[in-house]
């Protein structure tokens, strides 16, 4: 089984019956959105809130019902990969380019699982350049604002298109090399008019699902000494 499976499938141990459940986009939580299926068919009662169109597809060909997200008073738990986390929990997301829907759905949840393979560890963030999603309306002068913080910003394609978001936005990648401070770095690209959101999910993970050494480990968030649990 390869890593992105192991995770993916360990995590629904966090899931019970009567559930209200944040599904993630990518390869990894494609593994989770499977099991879940799997276990939806063996009677697993739960309600599934999708993070992009690409995921509510593959939930409702798994059979898990899907509800609007109007229509909740809370989601108990999302699960989502990373593209890059540290040892704080905090992460880059948004190479599928589903960060907006992601991160508002991780916000809203009780508790926030990520899921990621060994290769997404980092001491200091900015490895995988940021994703941050722009509306298209005056997106080159975004894009200077956003470059005068310190990196260049490119354009997401798709093919020789710009990649569209699944709320008809672009995306810029933005190479910043080592995030000294996630929690300035999000402030100061959220205040650029134009920006949507950006993919530095700061302070948000609870718990973390990863291998280590080829063991699955689970880390929780640490704490003022430095150790992690
Ligand atoms: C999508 C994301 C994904 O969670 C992230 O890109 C990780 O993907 P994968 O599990 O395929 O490595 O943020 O917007």
């Amino acid at each position: 089984m390869n890593e992105k499976q192991l995770v993916g499938e360990k995590t629904v141990e966090y899931i019970s019956d009567g559930m209200v459940v944040g599904l993630g986009t990518g390869s990894t939580a494609y593994y989770t959105i499977k099991k879940l299926g799997e276990l939806v068919r063996k009677g697993l009662n739960i309600k599934g809130i999708p993070t992009s169109e690409q995921t509510a597809a593959l939930a409702v060909e798994q059979g898990i019902m899907l509800v609007d997200f109007k229509d909740v008073k809370q989601i108990d738990v999302a699960i989502d990969g990373a593209d890059e986390f540290d040892a704080d929990l905090n992460l880059i997301k948004g190479g599928g380019g589903a960060l907006l829907r992601e991160k508002i759905i991780a916000n809203a949840a009780s508790t926030f699982i990520v899921i990621a393979d060994s290769s997404k560890g980092s001491v200091k963030l900015g490895a995988f350049s940021l994703p941050v999603e722009i509306v298209t309306f005056g997106a080159k002068m975004t894009s200077q604002k956003i470059a005068e913080l310190g990196c260049e910003p490119k354009l997401r394609l798709n093919g020789n298109q710009p990649f569209i978001t699944d709320n008809g936005n672009y995306i810029l990648d933005c190479d910043f090399k080592q995030i000294e401070s996630p929690v300035e770095l999000e402030r100061q690209l959220n205040m650029i008019p134009g920006v949507v959101e950006n993919g530095l999910f700061v302070n948000m993970a609870e718990r973390l699902i990863t291998i280590e050494n080829g063991v699955l480990v689970e880390k929780t968030k640490r704490i003022f000494n430095g150790a992690s649990g």
